[in-house]
């Protein structure tokens, strides 16, 4: 039996969603597909990676002492040369460079800034697991200089966020303020195709993700958390571990199918003290899709969206997900 012919009033393709479904600006549209574009690239590499001696580490430490991986790497320098070839970003931000990239020859007084995880989840690069990219689009001041004070705002200044999850389909998943909207990567045409629009997160899951071998470094509230969540089935409990050491790939099963993910603050010496994650370019982003799903993204103790970071590379705790199991955490007092 051939393919059934797919109609075109049904291939709603990423170009054709954001200029006849949205209302949002042009200058957004671009950036939407340059990052749909930058991400195909990396997806691309990904799938080759393994036949190309493309794994392993690039033998450099990122500004924040983790080993960078050469996917790590080669991702980034993906979004550089997709973002520097003319365009509405005129300022990069990425988990991978210690500084903000200006691109002063694209400033005007509408330009964005591009916040990104290149490549989330790097522990998996050699092992073929879930791997992400995570992206935030914010508008820089009209006029605003070398500086990124501007930038410096809470999360509820982002203008668009999403992620590209690379797993056996690569899917982009974002919001521009109107609607959660998934969209598939037909290989066979090289376009990201609708899959689900404005999607809604359940208000409760059956399964938590979290690095559980950390406990001994939590809050006890934390600690209260877990037992609750492993506790009976009848008082609230019953869940399930699902851990996949990949942020978006954690998130997108919430995402879907209710549910949690924690990274919580570490309080004993030689902790991290504020966790793992990266407000700018990981929480961020990522709390915007839950809270435009009907979830919620917070630090334990308040909307991670409300939190202005000092330095782009801010690092805080995380309780992503369900509204239930959040509002459980926040009131279990995870983080004291
Ligand atoms: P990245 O690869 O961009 O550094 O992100 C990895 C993050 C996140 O994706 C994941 O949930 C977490 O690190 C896993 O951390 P642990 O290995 O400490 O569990
Ligand atoms: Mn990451
Ligand atoms: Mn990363």
């Amino acid at each position: 039996m051939a393919n059934p012919f797919v109609k075109y009033s049904s291939l709603i393709t990423l170009d054709r969603y954001l200029r006849t479904r949205q209302q949002i600006d042009p200058g957004l549209i671009v950036t939407l597909e340059q990052v749909a574009l930058a991400v195909k690239r990396v997806a691309h590499e990904l799938a080759g990676a393994a036949l190309k001696g493309g794994f392993g580490h690039s033998g450099s430490i990122n500004v924040h002492g983790e080993r960078v991986e050469k996917l790590d790497e080669w991702s980034n320098n993906v979004f550089v040369d997709t973002f520097s070839g003319g365009g509405p970003v005129c300022t990069l931000i990425s988990e991978e460079m210690e500084e903000p990239r200006h691109a002063r020859a694209q400033c005007t007084n509408d330009s964005y800034a591009l916040l990104y995880d290149p490549l989330d989840g790097s522990s998996n690069t050699d092992i073929n697991g879930a791997l992400g990219t995570i992206f935030a689009v914010r508008r820089r001041r009209p006029g605003h200089g070398e500086g990124i004070e501007d930038v410096l705002a809470a999360g509820s200044a982002q203008i668009a966020a999403g992620y590209a999850l690379y797993g056996p389909a690569t899917m982009l998943v974002w919001t521009a303020g109107d609607g959660v909207n998934a969209f598939v990567l037909d290989r066979g045409i090289g376009e990201f195709v609708l899959w689900q629009e404005k999607i809604r997160m359940p208000e409760r899951g059956k399964t938590y993700a979290v690095n559980q071998a950390n406990a001994a470094r939590w809050n006890p509230g934390t600690r209260a958390l877990i037992e609750r969540l492993c506790g009976p089935k009848a008082e609230g409990g019953g869940y399930s571990l699902r851990y996949c050491g990949a942020f978006v790939g954690d998130f997108h099963r919430c995402l879907l199918n209710g549910g949690l993910f924690f990274y919580p603050s570490e309080v004993t010496a030689g902790g991290a003290p504020k966790g793992k994650l990266r407000l700018m370019y990981e929480v961020a982003p990522l709390s915007m899709l839950a809270e435009h799903a009907g979830g919620a993204g917070s630090t334990g103790r308040g909307r991670a969206l409300e939190v202005v970071p000092e330095r782009i590379h801010e690092r805080v705790p995380v309780y992503i997900g369900s509204a239930e199991e959040v509002a459980l955490a926040v009131k279990l007092k995870v983080e004291g």
